[in-house]
């Protein structure tokens, strides 16, 4: 049943572009769905662990590109701080599962002020039967604890629903371009596995990335510590002048994750060198190296300055700008985890004290 892969994790892994594809055909569901749903002023996500990282690219995808106001909130903090639900609000919670208590507890509590939507993978889950909307990642069963597979179809439900909403078709044609890159990806599996050898003894990784790669960058730092327990620590790479570049010493490794930027014009900002993510995380790069951090870079196979401040360098195609690389760039930070927790001699697919489904609060 593990299909010829030694663990569940992997085989669901290498299923991505496929899970991709499948959920690309729910774009007719999606539109249903936002038909019924109309006159909203804000958007609320709300989530937990891995879902909660898909929350938050929903969010930087709803404020920048519809420019939406929009929240992404961590569940068990919901009940502290989302007190402004209105009619015009939609909350929209993502759950694989849909059964964490957490999620299901904002849930009951939004349903009493705002409109809800559960983007669910579990069909006929409790989240499926209490929100007013539904939209399913039909990315089918995920076994191991770790969540791949399902977090790439969460996130191509949040496009879709973004292209829908904001009527941008042009979202809907980069996500079909993404299930061929991510063969691609899946083919560097030889060079991710140098990586993991090279790092596996490790204590400590920090994980940088800014705008869309800030999610990735937390997401790639929980698989890490999920399955191989090496502390890893994500930050905004904007944040690392006010504390952890501390922590920066010789050989310290540095994940940093910096594709080719998005230019848009800022309405706040007004100036289109505001959202260049790129030229600033590669001055933090620059910062990191010089304190003796060991870079493993995310980028475009063409971005030659990137290149040479990394030590090792996972590249991608060029045409795969910030705005839609979470998709993509996620997927060898799943493999890094995966490969340093089996040479670890870890089980992967069934890591200490994490259950698959947190049932209780
Ligand atoms: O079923 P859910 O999506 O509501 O679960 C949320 C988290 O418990 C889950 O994503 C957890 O963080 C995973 N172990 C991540 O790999």
């Amino acid at each position: 049943e593990k299909g010829g892969y030694d663990h569940f994790m992997l085989k669901e892994i290498h299923e991505q572009p496929q899970v991709l594809r499948d959920t690309l055909r729910e774009i007719k569901a999606i539109q249903q769905v936002v038909d019924e749903i109309r006159e909203i002023k804000r958007i609320c996500f709300v989530a937990c662990g891995t879902s909660y990282h898909a929350a938050l690219v929903g969010k930087y995808l709803f404020e920048s590109i519809l420019h939406i106001p929009t929240d992404a909130i961590i569940a068990s903090e919901f009940q502290y701080t989302a007190n402004a639900l209105d009619e015009e609000t939609l909350t929209i919670f993502i759950t694989q599962s849909g059964e964490t208590a957490d999620t299901l507890n904002a849930l009951r509590a939004a349903n009493k002020k705002s409109k809800t939507l559960a983007i669910v993978n579990v069909l006929g889950s409790t989240a499926t039967r209490e929100a007013d909307h539904v939209i399913y990642t039909r990315a089918g069963p995920e076994i191991g604890v770790a969540a791949t597979k399902t977090y790439i179809s969460q996130l191509a439900c949040i496009y879709m629903l973004a292209a829908t909403i904001g009527q941008k078709p042009d979202i809907i044609e980069d996500l079909r371009k993404l299930p061929e890159e991510m063969e691609k990806i899946l083919e560097k599996d030889e060079l991710i596995k140098d990586i993991a050898k090279t790092y596996k003894d490790e204590s400590d990784f920090l994980f940088i990335g800014r705008g869309f790669s800030y999610p990735t960058a937390l997401e790639g730092a929980l698989k890490l510590k999920e399955i191989t327990y090496i502390h890893a620590e994500a930050y905004a790479s904007g944040e690392l002048k006010h504390g952890p570049i501390a922590l920066i010493e010789k050989g310290t490794p540095v994940v940093a994750i910096a594709p080719p930027p998005l230019f848009l014009k800022s309405e706040v900002h007004g100036d289109k060198e505001f959202r260049n993510s790129h030229t600033l995380t590669l001055s933090n790069v620059k910062e990191v190296k010089s304190r003796g951090a060991e870079v493993i870079g995310l980028g475009s196979e063409d971005d030659e300055e990137f290149k040479k401040n990394t030590s090792d360098y996972i590249s991608f195609n060029p045409s795969i700008r910030e705005e839609i690389s979470p998709i993509l760039y996620i997927i060898p930070l799943q493999l890094l985890a995966y490969y340093i927790s089996v040479m670890k001699g870890e089980d992967p697919d069934h890591p200490r004290n994490l259950a698959k489904c947190v049932t209780v609060v």
